[in-house]
């Protein structure tokens, strides 16, 4: 690796032997490291930030704030959420809940705002947890929609009805901007609330959220829906309107068996449906989406993922049917990181690497978005594929080919930042931080896209980390893109 660091320690030393020299009345000085560094090749020591951001009570919201509203009149739909329903973005799958009865299963909308002319039919469920029984949650599909229009939608009835809006991405295509927003480890917290605020400043059209939504697994019996519960009014401002494309994490799991709560994601799965069948997925835990310039694979850190499971075998499948002429951008979403520097779940993405890591590789993908630590840290491109136990180098080295590796941990969950990184930083980390904040990626064309990690600062959005994202499928195919006769390289997958 091609580096030139030049390394300025400043700090407040504070060693065994100055204490006894400078007597021990002499106060704790934090070790403050500035570290100097030049690029080159795009490539450039590592970076762990000095920001220490002050301290904002990471508690959750309590339940009478008024970001957990109830919406006025009786049976009100609440927890409105939409995400994508197809393969491609012409359909969306919208949920509510209606508190006091089922009431009606019927989504109403069209392109105008209060004058719809489509209704489609949805279906109506509830569940109970312990001694929590849910309210009606609504699933409604609507499909055959146009691409690139704004929808209005109405759920509810009468009095009591809500109206909302959503946007429906572009066709699929080499060069069709879209920017994304990355979510992780949101929870229900006052800085949660702040990363959304931001979110809705920074302009994006969609959510990833990279797992661990609300957190009610914190809570006990009762407590645990009711927590589900505020989270989906808490986010309703957003999901209503942009459409979430999630993962799951492990506060998703909700394994409880001294309630007897046995069933893995029971509450997730009731509350949080995905498109998986359209990618022939046989699990709502992993599945893909096409989004306008992007193909989007969810993954699933606590579901098999070994030789010969079901997950495997589907991403084998999946990665064959990534036509990088249609969607240039090869985007994977999961919970736990493969790479990270953090102290906190150091190497629990190990066993996913392992199995995964050489289809990056292979495949190019371009970024793989993880949540789970509760900081920031951006990866360069970097794999560790060669190593096979008895031969091999075991540490990760330079690769083109590889992903760029992004935790964004950092929503703001009651559990507070992992704000301690193993010292000194590895070569294969650029970036580290830990703040609480979220990540936007600008699609702009089929080689270039503008990253952004916008750290909260308590209170005023700051751009902190951001770089453009060279497409490394695109890059080497300068001559190929004028070749007419390279358009269709794989005629098999034009189907896709
Ligand atoms: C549920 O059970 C817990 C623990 O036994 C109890 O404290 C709570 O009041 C119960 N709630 C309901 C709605 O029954
Ligand atoms: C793609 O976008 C980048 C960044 O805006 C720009 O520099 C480049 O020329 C664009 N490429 C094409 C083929 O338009
Ligand atoms: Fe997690």
């Amino acid at each position: 690796m091609c580096m030139n660091p030049i390394v300025v320690v400043i700090s407040g030393l504070q060693t065994e032997d100055k204490k006894i020299f400078m007597g021990s009345i002499v106060p704790r000085f934090p070790l403050i490291v500035f570290i100097l560094f030049n690029f080159l090749d795009n490539i450039h020591a590592g970076v762990t930030s000095s920001f220490i951001r002050s301290e904002w009570p990471s508690d959750d919201m309590p339940l009478d704030n008024d970001a957990f509203a109830v919406p006025n009149g009786y049976n009100a739909p609440e927890q409105v959420h939409i995400t994508q329903g197809d393969y491609n973005g012409k359909a969306i799958i919208i949920t509510w809940v209606t508190p006091d009865e089922p009431g009606s299963n019927q989504v109403k909308y069209g392109k105008e705002e209060k004058n719809y002319d489509f209704t489609a039919e949805g279906t109506v469920k509830s569940y109970t947890f312990y001694n929590y029984t849910s309210g009606f949650i609504h699933e409604c599909l609507i499909d055959d929609l146009e691409y690139d229009s704004t929808y209005y939608y109405e759920v509810g009835e009468g009095e009591s009805a809500r109206s909302f809006w959503f946007q429906t991405p572009p066709k699929i295509g080499p060069n069709v901007p879209y920017k994304f927003g990355i979510i992780g480890d949101l929870g229900q917290t006052y800085n949660s609330r702040s990363t959304l605020n931001h979110y809705v400043e920074s302009g994006a059209q969609a959510v990833l959220h990279v797992g661990d939504l609300s957190y009610a697994d914190k809570y006990e019996y009762d407590d645990m829906g009711v927590r589900w519960d505020t989270y989906g009014r808490f986010a309703e401002r957003i999901q209503a309107y942009n459409p979430w494309i999630s993962t799951a994490g492990n506060h998703e799991i909700e394994y409880m068996p001294y309630m007897d709560e046995v069933v893995p994601f029971k509450q997730y799965l009731y509350r949080y449906p995905t498109p998986y069948a359209a990618s022939e997925s046989s699990s709502p835990l992993w599945y893909a989406v096409r989004r306008a310039s992007a193909h989007i694979i969810v993954l699933s850190s606590y579901s098999p993922f070994v030789k010969y499971t079901p997950q495997y075998k589907w991403l084998k499948a999946e990665f064959k049917k990534v036509n990088r002429w249609k969607t240039p951008w090869l985007i994977v979403i999961m919970h736990v990181p493969i790479y990270s520097s953090n102290s906190a779940h150091y190497m629990e993405g190990e066993s996913m690497r392992a199995a995964f890591e050489s289809w990056f590789v292979k495949y190019k993908v371009d970024v793989v978005f993880a949540g789970h630590v509760h900081a920031y840290e951006r990866s360069h491109r970097i794999s560790n594929i060669e190593y096979d136990v008895t031969g091999g180098v075991s540490y990760p080295v330079p690769d083109k080919s590889a992903p760029i590796y992004i935790t964004v941990g950092d929503g703001g969950n009651q559990e507070g930042l992992a704000s301690s990184f193993n010292d000194p930083q590895p070569d294969y980390s650029a970036f580290r931080e830990a703040s609480y904040g979220h990540s936007t990626l600008e699609l702009i064309n089929k080689t270039h896209a503008f990253y952004h990690w916008n750290r909260n600062d308590d209170g005023k959005k700051v751009a902190t980390d951001s770089f453009v994202l060279r497409n490394q499928y695109w890059k080497k195919r300068k001559l190929e893109e004028n070749d007419l006769h390279a358009i269709t390289p794989t005629p098999e997958l034009d189907a896709y």
